[in-house]
């Protein structure tokens, strides 16, 4: 149990989740994951922030007993409708049959869908701008679609500058003991958004973007998402970091990621890696698509400026690996990046190429640069290599 006052009369009572190794089934946790919830009591109402995923409940149910809040919670706010945030409001309801869901139109559509409750009464529908007044505490809505689904909003509550904002500025990592930012280390959880924007909410660049852009005139001290820590000492880091990826802005560094059977085009992603390095570019992330997580890969090409795919021919497509890779890029809509391709073939001479050619005119990313040798790398490898990069850069 890891319950905290955050400020006055909001509560943390969230939980933590070491037990899931993937992720929505993909993505891996190594440092687990947390579903927060959140406790806001007014002087003359109680309301509960989003819930948690089912198999938690029991610890997230005595979360909430132990505030001993010996009044009922009058309001559950649905900010978001995923089943890692809205898996427990049938239990819930359960426990206060007279509390009042709040969403709008379609988080109510989607809550009739997923946990089959029809009673309309249940519902308390609001729009953009609407508050609930719990008694020297407001909570004030604000819809920012397909951040991360159709339905999501989040909600702020003015007289402390809080904003509870659903999966934007979420993380991967579940909280050891502290539950704001200055209570812990936070490296790990910074490093670990990287990885969770461009896993999870990756495709929305644009609909995060207006999100932004719509919170940005608020005054926030602290930043309520629904995983890892509350921010509030690194809230322009963090604000920072989502901004640059939502908007397709890369930092310095290259990422090779490639495909090969027997080493051949190993070898070539090896020595384009030198290249980039005798240049001075730096970080350099050299992935092998057949082994590193997926995971990792999407997130440093999200990351790093320069990019480079290579794949070997294979059944006159790319390699299989390669091809996952690639959709994810596109499925992401990735965009501004040095983008570099190379291949090797034994055969069938344009396949590599023309398919990695294929992906970037769909995706709008133009090839700067493009490598494509027989059989296996030669005298005239490096001399190649060299041109590569120099395109490239
Ligand atoms: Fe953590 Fe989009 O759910």
């Amino acid at each position: 149990m890891n319950v905290k006052e955050i400020t006055d009369n909001i509560y943390y009572v969230g939980v933590n989740d070491r037990t899931l190794t993937l992720f929505e089934g993909l993505w891996p946790l190594p440092y687990g994951v947390t579903y927060n919830s959140y406790v806001v009591k007014g002087e003359k109402s109680v309301a509960l922030i989003d819930t948690v995923n089912i198999d938690e409940v029991r610890e997230f149910i005595n979360n909430i007993r132990s505030l001993k809040l010996n009044v009922n919670i009058d309001y559950l706010v649905v900010n978001h409708m995923e089943p890692d945030h809205s898996g427990s409001i049938a239990e819930i309801l359960r426990m206060y049959p007279d509390i009042k869901i709040v969403g709008n139109v379609k988080t109510v559509e989607m809550i009739k869908g997923f946990y089959h409750i029809t009673d309309d009464s249940a519902f308390k529908v609001i729009k953009e701008g609407d508050k609930i007044d719990l008694g020297g505490k407001t909570l004030q809505f604000s819809l920012i679609p397909m951040v991360h689904w159709p339905e999501t909003m989040v909600t702020y509550v003015p007289e402390d500058k809080l904003l509870f904002s659903g999966d934007a500025f979420g993380t991967f990592g579940a909280l050891n003991g502290g539950v704001v930012d200055y209570e812990m280390d936070t490296d790990v959880y910074i490093e670990e958004m990287y990885r969770y924007y461009s896993n999870i909410v990756g495709k929305y660049g644009v609909p995060v973007q207006r999100a932004l852009s719509k919170l940005k005139d608020i005054p926030v001290s602290y930043i309520c998402p629904t995983h890892g820590p509350v921010w509030k000492e690194r809230i322009g880091d963090v604000m920072k970091i989502v901004d640059n990826l939502s908007a397709y802005r890369s930092e310095e560094g290259a990422v090779i990621v490639y495909g090969s059977m027997y080493g051949n085009t190993a070898e070539v992603a090896e020595t384009i890696a030198s290249e980039l390095s005798g240049r001075g570019i730096k970080p350099i992330k050299v992935y092998n698509a057949s082994t590193a997580p997926m995971s990792n890969i999407i997130s440093d090409a999200f990351r790093y400026k320069i990019l480079a795919v290579g794949s070997a021919t294979y059944s006159m497509r790319l390699f299989p690996p390669v091809e996952t890779f690639m959709n994810a890029m596109e499925t992401r809509e990735i965009k501004n990046k040095d983008f570099g391709i190379f291949g090797s073939y034994t055969w069938a001479k344009d396949i590599v190429l023309t398919r990695l050619e294929e992906y970037a005119k769909r995706m709008k990313l133009p090839v700067k640069a493009a490598l494509c040798f027989q059989h296996s790398s030669n005298d005239g490898t490096s001399a190649e290599v060299k041109k590569f990069v120099d395109k490239l850069l």
